[in-house]
C-alpha cells in the first residue's frame, strides 16, 4: 500500500476545462502546471487528469488512438513530464486514467485486428467468425470491416473492448482467459503503465475497471484475477504507485481484484446518492438539504458493511462530484455544500474533490459535446475571475471548449478567494484541519455515535475526535457518553456545544471536538 495515500486529497481535473495557456479556447498542460500553487493552497496534494491522451475524442478521450502519446490540444509528452516533476516539487502526486476495457475506433491494434488477413492483432478486440454470425448478448458492429465478422463494444460505438478473454467460453469465437492472445492484451495493458510510471506518473484512475473478462461470475472472478495480476507486477516494480477503480464494489475492486481504492460512485438510488442527489423521484430528499428531510442511515446501512469489509486492504473514497456526475451545486446552495463537505473530507478513505466544486461551480444545460450528454453540464472551465472567459482563456468567448458560466451569480475563485466565509475558504479550512488531524485521514478509525432514522444529528466518531453535523435550519442535540461530556470544540461551522450528556447544534452546523 502506497504511504502516500494516507493524507491524500485528490483534485480531479478535466484538462479540457481548466486553464487555458495559449489562447486556443482548450485546456492544456501547461495550464495545470501554472496552477499547482492553487490546489497546493486548497489542500489538495494529488491529482487525478482526465484521459489526456491522443483520441478523436469521440467521448472526450475515453476512446484512446495513442496510449502513449498525449493529445496535441494538450501540449506535448515533454509538456506532461514536466508536469509530473513540478508536481512533485510540490509534494503532489499525479495519477492519469487508464482506460484498459476498450480502444478508439482509430487506434492501430484496432486497424490491424480489422484485417481479413490474420495477424498479431486478429484476437486483440473480440469477434465473431462471420459477418452474420451475431455476438449474442452484448453490442456489437458488423458490417463496417474488411474482416468477416462483427466485434464486441465496450461502450459507445467508438469503443470496441479489447480481448481479455471469456470466464466460460460458450461459443467457438469467444476465447479463454489463458489464451496467449488475451494474456498479450493483458501484458500490453501493462507495457502502457510501465511507459507512464517510468516517466514520473503516479498511478492510474481505472476507467471501468470491472468491464474486462467477459461472462465474468457475479464475484467477477475472471476481471480480479487480471487485475490481481497487475498488482503483482506494481507490488514488484513500483510499490509507491497507487490505483484507483472506477467499479463501486469494493469488495470485489479492493479485497478481489487488488486495487488499493474504489470509488463510491453516485449510482440511481444507492448510498452516496442519498446524500447529496436524491432528487430523481422527483421530491429531493437529499441528506444535506437543509429542509432535514434526508435519512443518514440510507447511506450508511450500505457503507458501513462495505467499509468493515475493505478497510484493511484499502480504501473506499468519498466524491464531491465528478465528470460524469451532475454538480452537487444542482441542487445545494453554498451553507447546505458546506456541511456536505464537512462530511466527505472528515469521513476515512481518500476525498476526491472534482473541480470547481470548492467554489460551487453549477451544472448547465448544454448541447452535448464529445459525446458527453448529460454529462457536458458539469464540465464547464473553470471561473478563475471576474474578467473574460472568466479568466479561463483568452480566446474570443465563441471559441471556447464549452461555455463559461457569466450568468448573474457565478462564482469565481477571485471573489471567493478575498471572502473568509467562502465556500472556497472552507474547503481550505476543512482540509487543512484533515492534514493536520492524524485521526481524520484516510485510515483513522470510524465509529457511528448517533444516527437515528430521519433524526438529526449525525454524530461520529475518528479515532480520539468527536464530530457532529446538523444540515437542517433547526436546534437539533443528541446524548453523549459520560466519556464525551469533557470535550471541546476545536473546530466549527456555525456553532455546537456539549452541555452535560448532550450535545446541541445551531443550524447547519458542524463541529469537531477533542
Ligand atoms: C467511464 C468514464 C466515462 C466514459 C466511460 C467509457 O464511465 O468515466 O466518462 O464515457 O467510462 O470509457
Ligand atoms: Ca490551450
Amino acid at each position: 500500500m502506497p504511504k502516500w495515500l494516507k493524507d491524500a486529497v485528490f483534485y480531479e481535473i478535466y484538462p479540457q476545462s481548466f486553464y487555458d495557456t495559449n489562447g486556443d479556447g482548450i485546456g492544456d498542460f501547461n495550464g495545470i502546471i501554472e496552477k499547482l500553487d492553487y490546489i497546493k493552497s486548497l489542500g489538495c496534494n494529488a491529482l487525478w487528469i482526465n484521459p489526456c491522451f491522443d483520441s478523436p475524442f469521440h467521448d472526450a478521450g475515453y476512446d484512446v488512438r495513442d496510449y502513449k502519446k498525449v493529445a496535441p490540444r494538450y501540449g506535448t509528452n515533454s509538456d506532461l513530464y514536466r508536469l509530473f516533476g513540478e508536481a512533485h516539487r510540490k509534494g503532489i502526486h499525479v495519477l492519469l486514467d487508464l482506460v484498459p476495457g476498450h480502444t478508439s475506433e482509430e487506434h492501430p491494434w484496432f486497424l490491424e485486428s480489422q484485417k481479413a488477413e490474420k495477424n498479431e492483432y486478429s484476437n486483440r478486440y473480440i469477434w465473431t467468425n462471420a459477418a452474420f454470425q451475431p455476438a449474442k448478448g452484448f453490442l456489437y458492429i458488423g458490417g463496417e470491416t474488411e474482416r468477416d465478422g462483427v466485434y464486441v463494444l465496450n461502450f459507445f460505438k467508438c469503443q470496441p473492448a479489447l480481448n481479455y478473454g471469456f470466464l466460460n467460453p460458450e461459443e467457438d469465437w469467444q476465447l479463454p482467459m489463458d489464451h496467449p492472445d488475451c494474456i498479450a492484451t493483458r501484458e500490453a495493458m501493462k507495457d502502457v503503465m510501465r511507459f507512464w510510471l517510468d516517466h514520473g506518473c503516479d498511478g492510474f484512475r481505472v476507467d471501468m475497471a470491472a468491464s474486462l473478462v467477459k461472462n465474468d461470475d457475479e464475484k467477477k472472478s475472471g476481471t480480479s484475477a487480471v487485475w490481481k495480476n497487475v498488482r503483482e507486477m506494481l507490488d514488484a516494480e513500483y510499490p509507491e504507485a497507487a490505483m484507483i477503480s472506477e467499479w463501486n464494489e469494493p469488495e470485489l475492486a479492493i479485497n478481489q481484484g487488488g486495487f488499493h481504492m474504489d470509488f463510491y460512485l453516485n449510482w440511481s438510488g444507492n448510498g452516496y446518492s442519498t446524500l447529496l442527489r436524491d432528487y430523481e423521484m422527483g421530491e429531493d430528499r437529499s441528506f444535506f438539504k437543509k429542509d432535514g428531510s434526508g435519512d443518514i442511515r440510507r447511506f450508511l446501512d450500505e457503507y458501513l458493511p462495505r467499509y468493515e469489509a475493505t478497510r484493511e486492504n484499502g480504501y473506499y473514497c468519498l466524491i464531491t462530484c465528478n465528470h460524469d456526475t451532475k454538480r452537487p451545486k444542482y441542487n445545494l446552495d453554498d451553507s447546505e455544500l458546506k456541511i456536505a463537505y464537512a462530511f466527505l473530507f472528515t469521513m476515512p478513505g481518500v476525498p476526491f474533490l472534482y473541480y470547481g466544486d470548492e467554489i460551487g461551480m453549477r451544472y448547465l444545460e448544454l448541447k452535448t459535446k464529445e459525446g458527453g450528454y448529460g454529462r457536458t453540464g458539469s464540465r464547464t472551465p473553470m471561473q478563475w475571475t471576474n474578467e473574460k472567459n472568466a479568466g479561463f482563456s483568452t480566446c474570443p468567448a465563441d471559441a471556447l471548449y464549452l461555455p463559461v458560466d457569466t450568468t448573474e451569480g457565478a462564482p469565481s475563485v477571485a471573489a471567493q478567494e478575498a471572502d473568509e466565509n467562502s465556500l472556497l475558504s472552507t474547503v481550505k479550512d476543512l482540509l487543512r484541519l484533515r492534514h493536520e488531524e492524524e485521526d481524520l485521514q484516510a485510515d483513522g478509525d470510524f465509529e457511528v455515535v448517533y444516527a437515528e432514522s430521519g433524526m438529526l444529528p449525525f454524530v461520529y466518531r475518528r479515532g480520539s475526535l468527536l464530530l457532529a453535523l446538523n444540515p437542517s435550519t433547526e436546534r437539533v442535540s443528541a446524548p453523549v457518553a459520560a466519556a464525551d461530556a469533557e470535550k471541546k470544540v476545536f473546530y466549527a461551522i456555525g456553532n455546537g456545544e456539549v452541555k452535560g450528556q448532550e450535545i446541541l447544534l445551531a443550524p447547519q452546523s458542524f463541529v469537531v471536538l477533542k
